[in-house]
């Protein structure tokens, strides 16, 4: 494998030396790049003597194609330390160096940053903005990690030990995650997302845990990759910005099933993580119900339509269904069950057992089961690369 470590302007550059060492030991050819200000901290003569090739770090040499040819060489790329500098250019599109510039051309393949800084800059909006910006492209973060920064002070900001990152390369090449931007220009998607609300009354319903974060990875990533996006979700408080993402805010299930087959038709595909409420109340009350002395309360539950066994029988052969299933125990029967029951092409397991997984948090760990019999378990990852991971086998 071509890995291109590139290395950045803060005192974490020292440890370059050893992640690409790391590399190279794991039988990979690596090249670096580097910025000016990393030349400050670790020399050339040292990357080019353990990395084994010349380094880049002038735009303005060799013709001024450099950053293309180790683009089309580089099979992922690197960045460690990634500063606060260079993370704000990626996010904004600037290319004005030799490492920016291979950044913003190295598409369609890995990206994984270790950033390292002060922690009050890590803590700072913007780049905690720019963060989540790199995130939902696809690329991968690993650390910082909490402890003794060049500065003196303990905080978050130190960049994850060389050992950490190169672990973390190679568990990426193991399982092909990201691969941002891939063709997918001139489809349209159908996403659903969140919980679903069913109103007893004026003031209380019956929802979930659901956050739509799954969802709402899932739409951004099919958008970065090219697709129009249709995502129909439940109540949340996420906002989207991509263009490509048409967002339709719904309540409750019949509101997701009417939106969700009335787009599924002009669809390619569609992907539903929506945790729908199975149930609602056979009435709801257009006032708050009041208290009856001590006695209890009876609400009377009638079953709810199901969105994908709907979308399961409306599919043509040209289309492709992704249902996730959401189970607490004989997780992989009862998933390979609604795979066929409700006529999928793949099927997302989630186990409540996984810790770090499912509602709320921000990673899961997921199987992703094929109609073909095929099997893709993921490590915990965060749910931005789950929705990579997804995307790029239901779509290859
Ligand atoms: O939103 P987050 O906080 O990020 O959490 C993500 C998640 C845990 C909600 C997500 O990863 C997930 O597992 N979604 C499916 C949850 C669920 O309701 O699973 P289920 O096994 O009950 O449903 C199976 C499938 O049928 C799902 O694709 C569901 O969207 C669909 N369904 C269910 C009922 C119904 N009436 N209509 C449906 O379309």
């Amino acid at each position: 494998m071509h890995i291109v470590v590139g290395i950045t302007g803060g005192i974490a550059a020292y440890k370059a030396p050893e992640l690409v060492r790391l590399l190279k030991k794991a039988g990979h050819e690596v090249r670096c790049a580097a910025t000016e200000h990393a030349l400050e901290f670790v020399t050339r003569v040292t990357l080019e003597t353990v990395s084994g090739a010349p380094l880049y770090s002038d735009l303005f040499a060799s013709g001024r194609t450099e950053h293309i040819s180790l683009k089309d060489w580089g099979e992922m790329l690197v960045v460690a330390p990634a500063t606060a500098n260079i993370i704000g250019k990626v996010a904004s599109g600037i290319a004005d160096d030799a490492l920016s510039t291979l950044l913003l051309a190295f598409s369609g393949k890995p990206v994984i940053m270790a950033p390292a800084m002060n922690c009050e800059m890590w803590a700072h909006p913007a780049v905690q903005r720019n963060i989540e910006t790199l995130k939902g492209w696809g690329i991968r973060m690993v650390g910082p990690e909490s402890g003794e920064l060049a500065c003196g002070v303990n905080g978050m900001g130190r960049m994850s030990e060389p050992e950490t990152i190169a672990a973390a390369v190679l568990s990426t090449l193991h399982s092909p995650l990201s691969t941002p931007h891939s063709p997918l220009s001139a489809q349209k998607w159908l996403v659903t997302a969140g919980p679903t609300y069913e109103r007893i009354d004026s003031v209380r319903f019956i929802g979930n845990y659901s956050s739509g974060k799954m969802g709402f990875a899932l739409a951004e990533a099919l958008a970065n990759a090219g697709a129009e996006v249709e995502l129909v979700t439940g109540p949340t408080h996420l906002n989207v910005t991509h263009q490509r993402i048409n967002i339709r805010r719904v309540e409750s299930a019949r509101e997701m099933y009417a939106a969700a087959t009335e787009v599924f038709p002009k669809c390619n595909g569609a992907i539903l993580s929506a945790a729908v409420a199975d149930y609602r109340p056979s009435e709801c009350a257009d006032h708050k119900l009041k208290k009856n002395g001590s006695e209890g309360m009876h609400l009377n539950l009638v079953q709810n339509p199901d969105i994908l066994a709907t979308l399961g029988d409306m599919k043509t052969p040209a289309q492709t269904l992704v249902g996730f299933a959401l189970e607490t125990d004989n997780e992989e029967a009862n998933a390979q069950r609604k795979l066929e029951k409700k006529n999928l092409d793949y099927i997302v397991l989630n186990s409540l057992r996984d810790k770090g997984a499912g509602f709320g948090v921000d990673t899961n760990k997921v199987t992703i089961i094929g109609r073909d019999g095929s099997h893709k378990e993921s490590p915990l990852l965060s749910k931005q690369e789950v929705a990579h991971l997804i995307i790029n086998t239901v779509t290859s």
